[in-house]
């Protein structure tokens, strides 16, 4: 079905396009078969999100550009976590979020591939991926608490951890996953989130994607944002 979502996303790659490349297990596939259009011919550029997905580029030789060459970007194909009917999104389960928001605000469209798995009716069963500064880590989650707390929400808040130790993101930050359950707000949770001074990022994409390509054993439907 993740193969079947970025097929159909690859019908929206034009000749010329400046791409920014998502991160995790879809758009891992996107990215295989985008390498095969381009050893077909097709003349792209593509910004990835995470040092991971750069190296699969890398390995299948998709054309590469960092988003300081090319800062504006006619498409982001990438995979979420979440997705609900106004395609809002959770993302971030693979520790990308930052990077991942950077590009698809820096592009003029986002495209989301997923399977049905991943479409809910509100946001929140997927814990929530927040990037947080290490300085004061239990500081700020204490106040990711409260804010959370304020808008009627809690839950466990985890700090990642791989190998025994603390996650570390691409730009040298932590990741503390929030268990919040349903979050019937989440643009009031996100401007409460961005009022805490350590949390770098979090994993809410409002009103950023606008197509979400969703693969489902009936075959594949699109979600169109309303805007
Ligand atoms: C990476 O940080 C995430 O935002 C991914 O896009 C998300 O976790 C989806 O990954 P899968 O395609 O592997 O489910």
């Amino acid at each position: 079905m993740k193969i079947e979502a970025a097929r159909a996303a690859l019908g929206h790659v034009e000749d010329g396009m400046r791409l920014g490349i998502g991160t995790g297990s879809t758009a891992e596939e996107f990215v295989r078969l985008l390498a095969e259009r381009v050893a077909g011919g097709l003349r792209i550029v593509g910004v990835p999100t995470s040092e991971r997905t750069a190296k699969l580029c890398r390995e299948l030789g998709v054309p590469l550009s960092t988003l300081d060459e090319t800062p504006e970007l006619d498409l982001t194909v990438d995979g979420a976590d979440e997705i609900d009917a106004a395609l809002s999104l959770i993302k971030g389960g693979g520790g990308a979020l930052l990077r991942e928001k950077i590009v698809a605000a820096a592009s003029a469209r986002m495209i989301v591939i997923a399977d049905d798995s991943k479409v809910v009716e509100t946001l929140g069963r997927f814990p929530l991926p927040i990037e947080v500064n290490r300085f004061g880590l239990r500081a700020t989650e204490i106040a990711i608490e409260r804010a959370a707390s304020s808008l009627g929400l809690s839950g466990p808040v985890t700090l990642r951890m791989t190998n025994g130790e603390a996650f570390v993101t691409d730009g040298g930050h932590c990741i503390l996953d929030a268990s919040f359950g349903r979050i019937p707000d989440a643009r009031a949770l996100s401007d409460a989130l961005h009022a805490i001074p350590g949390v770098v990022e979090h994993g809410l994409f409002l009103g950023l994607a606008d197509v979400a390509v969703i693969a489902g054993s009936k075959g594949i439907r699109s979600l169109v944002a309303a805007r």
